[in-house]
């Protein structure tokens, strides 16, 4: 079973590599996604380390002068997307989005060189190694510069697509006072590979529109849209992936030697311990994303409300709190982490980001509990994400009621954690 499985998710990501990146579905997503790669990456050092590297050394390529790493690079121009390359007007070479995408990158990297080390490979691998850690600490020097307008250690996305949980409701309120009167007509391309059901409704897909035009309309000046964007929340997802990989960059710069970028990453992390706790939803007991311009909580309890572990955050009450959402949600599902609450009324198995399982954000959350030494809670998030795989195949998404796939099918990422966890990466 397992070696069956194993064939089948390598064929996956070979079928998906386009020549040095990895398209997420060559139908749904036919470019090169920012956090996609990353977690690729961590599937191909399972079996072809030299491909490992090269994917996010292909996604650094599209690296901006300023930092900035985008969500999509188009490579190759697909018809078969939107909105594609001449809706986002960047002019940048290679053509790519404006916006950027959960910063898992950092992690990977660290993952990618402690299996170049064990194998006995380091000497080979450090140039490349230096290399991108140059890359890795200017984009996270961006999200300094540009995400945190308040300096509280956190992440304020700009647009819900940066969050990588594209139509949490978490977007919902902060997204009413988008202006969509003026998007215009626009042919969507999703709702023609995917079941309409499956994906984000008419209003938000104007909202998105709405927040690439206003970009577009800044020049994509990142400063202008931290100041001016009709639509700026600390996603609490991208907060704690941000410090997770901040921890994770910090090692690699004492490692290489590099004392400044050390000591400058960890003023980064003592910001985030100090101020991250803003995110916390003291009515519900659990982690929320925030809306910086109303200020107030999400107020949802979903699945990045489970990431403080792996963010290395520990406090006694918070930690018991969110294990007690933990187990009552666990007691609903046959598979978890559902991406919102099952009790939460406007929870739907098979919508995106309001109720399916994701494999990448399940190995966040089953890692972080694993590492604090929560293994039985970290053992049944790996033992739900491989049991769907191995009953449904290798989808975007799940249902966590009946395992249903969700989204498209032959998808890169989740192959990627196949095998990754199942070889205990
Ligand atoms: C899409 O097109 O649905 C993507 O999630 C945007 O990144």
């Amino acid at each position: 079973m397992t070696s069956k499985l194993d064939a089948d998710a390598r064929a996956i990501l070979q079928a998906n590599d386009r020549g040095g990146y990895t398209v997420p579905n060559g139908r749904v997503y036919p470019f090169q996604w920012n956090w996609d790669s990353a977690f690729v990456a961590l599937g191909f050092d399972t079996f072809d380390r030299d491909r490992a590297w090269r994917e996010l050394e292909t996604l650094f390529r599209a690296q901006w002068d300023d930092g900035f790493l985008p969500h999509i690079v188009f490579w190759k121009d697909d018809p078969g997307y939107f909105p594609g390359p001449s809706v986002w007007g960047t002019n940048k070479e290679p053509v790519t989005s404006g916006i950027t995408q959960p910063p898992v990158a950092a992690t990977v990297v660290r993952k990618l060189w402690e299996s170049a080390k064990a194998a006995g490979e380091s000497g080979s691998y450090r140039p490349r190694l230096d290399a991108l850690f140059a890359k890795l600490m200017s984009w996270h020097r961006w999200f300094y510069d540009y995400r945190d307008p308040d300096k509280r250690g956190v992440v304020v996305a700009m647009h819900p697509w940066e969050t990588g949980r594209d139509n949490s409701p978490e977007w919902d309120a902060p997204g009413e006072p988008i202006d969509v009167s003026n998007v215009g007509d626009y042919v969507r391309r999703d709702t023609s590979h995917l079941d309409a059901k499956m994906r984000p409704t008419k209003l938000e897909y104007d909202r998105y529109l709405a927040l690439v035009q206003f970009g577009r309309s800044t020049g994509w000046n990142h400063a202008r849209i931290s100041a001016e964007n009709p639509f700026r929340v600390a996603d609490v997802g991208m907060s704690m992936i941000l410090l997770r990989a901040n921890r994770d960059l910090k090692a690699l710069a004492d490692e290489l030697g590099m004392s400044n970028e050390s000591a400058e990453i960890g003023s980064w992390i003592d910001l985030a311990e100090l101020g991250i706790g803003w995110l916390w939803d003291d009515r519900i007991g659990a982690w929320c994303s925030r809306d910086l311009l109303s200020g107030r909580s999400s107020g949802f309890v979903t699945s990045a409300s489970f990431l403080s572990f792996y963010a290395g955050l520990r406090d006694e009450q918070r930690d018991a709190a969110t294990r007690a959402h933990f187990d009552r949600i666990a007691g609903m599902v046959d598979y978890l982490m559902p991406s919102l609450d099952p009790a939460d009324p406007g929870f739907q198995m098979i919508r995106y980001w309001r109720g399916p399982v994701w494999a990448v954000v399940n190995y966040m959350i089953g890692t972080g509990l694993t590492e604090t030494g929560d293994v039985p809670r970290g053992n049944r998030v790996r033992g739900d994400t491989l049991a769907l795989m191995e009953r449904n195949g290798f989808f975007e998404a799940y249902s966590p009621i009946d395992g249903t796939g969700s989204g498209g099918d032959d998808f890169s990422w989740t192959a990627a954690i196949w095998l990754a966890w199942s070889k205990g990466r």
